[in-house]
């Protein structure tokens, strides 16, 4: 599935490619699915060009799962046929939505994911692990999401209920039930959060991740009560607000030793992956609609035949 030029979902279309070979340290696998993420719509619009631009062809798909199938120099512990979930290399911004894709940073696939749920976790598996490391997020605080149901959201809880803090997530109401049940306390978002917080939240909010990026800056450090305290994954306002924006690739460590860490507490049966909906490759333009329309609950899945 790929693209020649910038823009909406029409421009995507499935070609015959060339093959991508492992570099050294780097793993290529036969695909069996690959996430998509708000980022492949932002990307393919040309909404990002005066951050980042794509070399074309572009190839979306920034997270995928399957089965090695090319070992790089220099890597040990993986052998062909090994069944694995993992991230594109990060300078390539996509190539997960083809038979084969290259992995700069991958964990054993758990036994208790398909690979629907192994191809939409990776990305964000580091996305959480780089913010809660950050947020140098410990056990017995109390964290605040704001954006919880979503693909970042629903990861980020539950890694942060693994390293024992007390979650609370933002959701509409038609999302309570479904936080409730990942044993997240669920509140309603936008003007008043303070107020609904208060009664959940006795003895206040320790750290916030804004995963929505919809403004409410202003009232998350006031809730936290200091911006450094506060990391926001989508709010370009961050700097006038002093509130640190965590990205991939940004000189900050990565959340890759999340990988295997989440890996394993899913064979514990302790991390699941929600799928909000899993499209074939042909129909990548219509996940990429679904994407952009903001309200997932969970992840968005491609499958690759
Ligand atoms: N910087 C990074 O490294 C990085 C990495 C990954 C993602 N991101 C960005 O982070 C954001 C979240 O990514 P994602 O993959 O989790 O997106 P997603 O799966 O599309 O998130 C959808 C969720 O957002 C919630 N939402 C919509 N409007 C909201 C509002 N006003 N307040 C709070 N929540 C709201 C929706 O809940 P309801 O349906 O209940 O409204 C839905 O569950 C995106 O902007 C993405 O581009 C950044």
């Amino acid at each position: 599935m790929q693209y020649h030029r910038y823009g909406g979902p029409e421009v995507l279309g499935v070609e015959e490619a060339e093959e991508p070979h492992a570099g050294p340290g780097q793993i290529r696998i036969a695909v069996r699915a690959t996430g998509v993420t708000p980022a492949d719509s932002y990307l393919r619009s040309g909404m990002l060009q005066s951050i980042t631009s794509l070399d074309f062809p572009h190839v979306p798909g920034m997270d995928a799962a399957g089965i090695v199938d090319e070992v790089g120099e220099g890597v040990t512990g993986t052998v062909v046929g090994d069944a694995v979930f993992g991230l594109v290399p990060f300078a390539d911004l996509g190539g997960g939505a083809a038979q084969y894709a290259v992995l700069e940073a991958w964990a054993p696939k758990p036994r208790s994911w398909s690979f629907e749920e192994a191809g939409g976790a990776a990305g964000n598996i580091d996305t959480a692990t780089r913010v809660l490391d950050a947020l140098e997020a410990a056990e017995g605080m109390t964290f605040l999401i704001d954006g919880a149901a979503g693909g970042v959201g629903t990861i980020a809880a539950q890694l942060a209920q693994a390293r024992g803090l007390f979650v609370i997530g933002t959701a509409s109401e038609r999302n309570h039930g479904f936080l409730d049940r990942l044993g997240v306390v669920p509140v309603t978002y936008g003007a008043g959060l303070a107020d609904r917080l208060a009664p959940l939240a006795p003895h206040g909010v320790d750290v916030v991740l804004d995963a929505a990026g919809k403004g409410s800056l202003a009232e998350l450090v006031a809730i936290a009560g200091d911006p450094h305290r506060v990391v926001t994954i989508a709010d370009f306002d961050a700097d006038r607000h002093g509130v640190r924006f965590s990205r991939s690739g940004a000189g900050e460590p990565t959340g890759w030793a999340g990988l295997p860490v989440a890996a394993d507490l899913a064979d514990r049966g302790r991390l699941t992956v929600p799928l909000h909906a899993v499209f074939p490759l042909k129909e990548t333009a219509t996940a990429h609609e679904v994407s952009a329309a903001g309200h997932a609950r969970g992840k968005i899945v491609i499958t690759v035949p």
